[in-house]
């Protein structure tokens, strides 16, 4: 069995064993929910994301959670919409798919997801909460008992993305 939740909240405050940052290419920062997860976990994450050398749109890179509750921050790095021509939606389900492989490489209980793309990346919110909500969902699913994951929180900044995703998560 497995648990999904929409949640209404700032994802650097989540007890979760982790917590996907919508990072960019770099993994060296930025504004939105990037920038709060560097404060919130302090000097020491910018630290070891140098040592990474970057990421690709698409892909997911794990480090740890220091100052943060979370035990590890999994970095994924979502598409900037285009108009819908440029493969962002496969792009955006693989993030999903990508945090989720580290989530279990991590033998990770607990994880909490940003509405990535939604910001500063400008993806249309019910094309990506569509996308979010079925592929974990799908992934969820698949591996039910079979992996440590159980827990999944989609943990929305404002009100009005709580309602898009609350429509469509309901618990399993
Ligand atoms: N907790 C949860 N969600 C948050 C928080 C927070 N503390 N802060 C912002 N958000 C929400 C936003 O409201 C939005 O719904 O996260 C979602 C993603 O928005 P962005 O943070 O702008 O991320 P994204 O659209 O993927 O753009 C990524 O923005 O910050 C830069 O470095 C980042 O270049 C990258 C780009």
């Amino acid at each position: 069995m497995y648990t999904m939740q929409a949640v209404l909240g700032d994802i650097t405050k989540m007890n979760v064993d982790a917590i996907v940052n919508a990072a960019n290419r770099s993994l060296l920062g930025g504004g939105g929910v990037d920038g709060a997860i560097h404060r919130a976990a302090g000097p020491r994450l910018l630290k070891e994301c140098r040592r990474l050398r970057g990421c690709n749109t698409g892909d997911a890179k794990t480090t740890k959670g220091y100052d943060l509750p979370a035990k590890y921050v999994i970095h994924t790095v979502g598409p900037i919409w285009q108009g819908g021509s440029a493969n962002e939606e496969v792009l955006l389900k693989q993030c999903y798919l990508s945090c989720l492989a580290q989530a279990v490489e991590k033998d990770v209980r607990s994880i909490a997801f940003p509405a990535i793309s939604c910001g500063v990346y400008r993806f249309p919110v019910e094309i990506a909460v569509r996308i979010a909500v079925s592929t974990v969902e799908a992934f969820m699913r698949r591996n039910d008992g079979l992996i440590a994951l159980k827990e999944v929180y989609f943990v929305c900044f404002d009100e009005a993305m709580y309602q898009k995703y609350s429509e469509r998560v309901n618990d399993k």
